[in-house]
């Protein structure tokens, strides 16, 4: 009903603003119609904007959110989700590639720690090549791993080691198993959930870095974990970080920051493994377009350039 009101009321004042700005316009006695007609549709245009900005804003203020655009993100303020900090990772610029050596190091917290539990699908060995590890070092751990195959010559389905086409092994067999395995909440699969997740990276950082206990007054059901960073404040998964967990093959403190680090880079990288290359792809192309773009502009100028410089005389006839 207020909405309904003020906006009959306010609607008619733009409008009359608008209609008498033009009217001024058209009055005046300025020596250009056409300038006159040009400030006239501006001044409508400019109006139209406000109006429409106006609107959504006195709207947004109201009520909160638009009608009909939905809150999708993971930590929307209504359900208590504390927005995660924005982090320098080294990878963030528009010329920087991931950090490599954080991607192998991410590989093994995710091996030694998440596989637990998580699957990584959309994973083969095949994308480690040239990523974070070697051909033979990918070869190697994929054959530490058996694959079903078949069927073989005698119909039965039989044993083989894995190559570098196999995707990494899924640690439950089904949902069910992996439900029942972690007092029925179910390990989302990781390969995506950089890019599943509002705030992606930064995101995984908070929630592996985040577990606290829970604030005065916040009651969490037996078997849920509190971290503030996920939406509603308790999950299922503990905190798995501990300092000195995993023991990296390059030296690297293993502290509970370094590792969230790493594996978030690792997964960062699982959801957007054409990252580097977009990147690399997307400077030559600046640089391609922007020299297209100038040799455009000089070609058309050469092109009009007799047209544009030339002077028409009326030679009246003589008589
Ligand atoms: C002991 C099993 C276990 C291990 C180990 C584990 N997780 Fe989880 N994880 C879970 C479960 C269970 C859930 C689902 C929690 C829920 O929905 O309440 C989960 C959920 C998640 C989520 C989704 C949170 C969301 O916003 O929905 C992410 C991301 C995640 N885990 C990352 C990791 C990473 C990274 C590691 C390794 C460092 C890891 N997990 C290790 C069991 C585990």
């Amino acid at each position: 009903m207020l909405f309904q009101s003020a906006a009959a009321r306010s609607i008619p004042r733009v409008l009359r603003s608008s209609a008498s700005a033009q009217a001024r316009a058209f009055s005046s006695t300025s020596s250009s119609a056409a300038f006159q007609s040009f400030l006239g549709s501006r001044t409508a245009l400019v109006s139209a904007s406000a109006l429409t900005a106006g609107s959504v804003a006195w709207y947004t203020h109201l009520y909160g959110s638009l009608p009909f655009i939905g809150e999708v993100h993971a930590s929307a303020a209504s359900d208590h989700g504390l927005h995660p900090t924005s982090y320098p990772w080294s990878h963030n610029g528009l010329m920087d590639s991931f950090d490599h050596s954080s991607i192998r190091r991410g590989y093994q917290v995710y091996r030694e720690v998440c596989s637990a539990c998580h699957s990584l699908d959309r994973i083969a060995w095949r994308n480690l090549v040239a990523v974070s590890h070697t051909a033979d070092e990918a070869r190697a751990m994929a054959e530490e791993v058996e694959y079903d195959d078949g069927p073989n010559d005698e119909g039965e389905m039989f044993k083989r080691p894995g190559k570098l086409a196999d995707y990494l092994p899924a640690p439950y067999a089904n949902e069910e198993a992996a439900r029942a395995g972690n007092a029925g909440a179910l390990p989302p699969d990781l390969s995506l959930i950089v890019k599943a997740r509002h705030g992606g990276a930064d995101y995984l950082f908070s929630l592996l870095t985040g577990y606290v206990d829970p604030p005065a007054g916040v009651e969490i059901r037996e078997g849920l974990n509190y971290n503030p960073y996920f939406p509603g404040g308790a999950l299922g998964m503990a905190r798995v970080l501990f300092d000195g967990l995993v023991e990296y093959e390059d030296g690297t403190p293993a502290t509970t920051s370094q590792m969230a680090k790493d594996v978030s880079v690792f997964l960062h990288w699982a959801a957007e493994p054409e990252h580097d290359e977009r990147k690399k792809i997307g400077v030559k192309a600046v640089i391609l377009m922007s020299t297209v773009f100038l040799i455009s502009v000089y070609v058309k100028k050469f092109k009009w350039t007799v047209i544009k410089n030339r002077k028409i005389f009326y030679d009246p006839p003589k008589h």
